[in-house]
């Protein structure tokens, strides 16, 4: 499997005064785990919340509190912390912490270490909900991002102070997909991409449909790996439980009538078309108001062929636009792959085993056969995270 993005990088936590400091912890703990080399600056307010210890422990590294403790501190801790660091995240941000940022105030450790520093910075803002409306805190998130910080959004529900609105953390698969885009190549800048992901179901009746077994799987792994390579990402989907992938724009649709009609609508703008989805190639010619009893069930279903969503892309695709289908196939895998990119005018397909139970359909792994106009190659078989991710490095070389 591959590596994590995060080994060997330098990863600068400020913590601020906040209920939501002790979900960081469990944050710094993940990113050791994925071998990061994190260091953590609590502001004063911050240890009145979490002890200097937990962080201390979880990161294995000295946490750093102070600018003038001295003979404990590096005296140019506040220069030092930030120069060498690869991306600086403040978790959780309280409006004080913003409002002092906004205005350059270097007024204790972390606000000095972000100053000096040239790393990327995130900003996880996390307060009560009225301070987070308030117009000062406000005014004072635009001039965070006219200054070029990263802000991730906080998330809407009920806060520790019981009062209901935005302003608690972000959760943490937001913000590691934040970090990680933080630290990827942006090869994929300035590129608008649509994904389809996922099965259509057709329905015969309000209880009955007609579906197949794709999760989503592949195509959110690819969908989530083109937002972290710096692309905007539209994912239209079939019905699954995955959860939308951080800083994807999703659109869930149930039948391959509705897929067609949201990726028609979105695929002049993209640069690259991924067909991930298993889309139902029949839908049942009759829709049934009412559950159908199960004496009146016919034996035969009579079936009506769906559009092919991807010829008629191919059909239509404009000089530029890269043209990536998949093909599930069970036994002569390159022979129908061919035939599928040449007749739907593909510029790649990727064309997935569905045979066995460790690729394609649920698995969490894959192993694809990869057919363009210039060869064939077999990707290692890998996780659909890693596969994703090898796909998008040779789509980004056809671009
Ligand atoms: O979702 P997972 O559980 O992770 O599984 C992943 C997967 C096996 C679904 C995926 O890797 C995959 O192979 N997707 C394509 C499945 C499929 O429908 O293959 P196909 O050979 O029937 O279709 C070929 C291509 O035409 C596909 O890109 C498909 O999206 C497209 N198509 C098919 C029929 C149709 N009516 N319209 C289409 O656009």
């Amino acid at each position: 499997m591959a590596q994590s993005v995060f080994a060997g990088k330098r990863i600068v936590i400020g913590v601020c005064g906040s209920i939501a400091a002790f979900k960081v912890a469990g944050w710094v703990s993940e990113l050791a785990k994925e071998e990061a080399l994190v260091s953590v600056v609590m502001t004063a307010s911050a240890r009145e919340f979490i002890t200097p210890l937990t962080f201390a422990a979880l990161s294995g590294n000295d946490v750093h509190t102070g600018m003038f403790d001295a003979g404990k501190e590096d005296v140019m801790a506040h220069i030092n912390i930030g120069r060498d660091a690869d991306v600086i995240l403040v978790a959780p941000a309280t409006a004080n912490l913003m409002a002092r940022l906004a205005i350059g105030m270097a007024d204790d450790l972390l606000t000095t270490t972000l100053l000096a520093s040239r790393a990327g910075v995130l900003i996880c803002p996390a307060m009560n909900p009225r301070m987070y409306d308030h117009p000062a805190t406000r005014r004072n998130l635009r001039t965070l991002k006219e200054l070029g910080y990263v802000i991730i959004d906080p998330e809407s529900g009920m806060m520790a102070c019981k009062e209901e609105g935005e302003g608690r953390l972000a959760e943490w698969d937001t913000v590691r997909e934040y970090l990680a885009k933080s630290l990827s190549a942006q090869d994929l800048q300035g590129q608008r991409v649509l994904v389809t992901a996922g099965p259509t179901r057709e329905p015969l009746d309000p209880a009955r449909f007609l579906s197949n077994r794709s999760s989503g799987k592949m195509g959110y792994a690819l969908a989530r790996a083109a937002f972290r390579r710096g692309a905007e990402v539209i994912l239209v989907s079939g019905p699954t439980t995955l959860p939308c992938p951080p800083g994807v724009t999703r659109e869930m649709v149930q039948t391959a009538l509705e897929m067609r009609e949201r990726v028609l609508a979105h695929a002049e703008g993209c640069s690259v078309i991924v067909k991930a989805a298993a889309v139902a190639d029949y839908r049942p010619e009759t829709l049934h108001e009412h559950k159908v009893k199960k004496e009146n069930i016919e034996k035969e279903l009579v079936l009506e062929k769906n559009p092919d969503i991807l010829f008629e892309l191919g059909k239509q695709k404009k000089s530029g636009q890269v043209l990536v289908g998949f093909a599930a196939e069970s036994k002569n895998l390159a022979e129908e792959g061919l035939k599928k990119l040449r007749k739907k005018n593909l510029d790649l397909i990727a064309v997935n085993d569905i045979g066995g139970d460790r690729t394609g359909f649920e698995a969490e792994t894959n192993q694809l056969l990869l057919i363009s106009r210039s060869g064939t190659e077999t990707l290692p078989f890998t996780s659909k995270a890693h596969t994703a991710d090898l796909l998008w490095d040779r789509i980004v070389a056809l671009l």
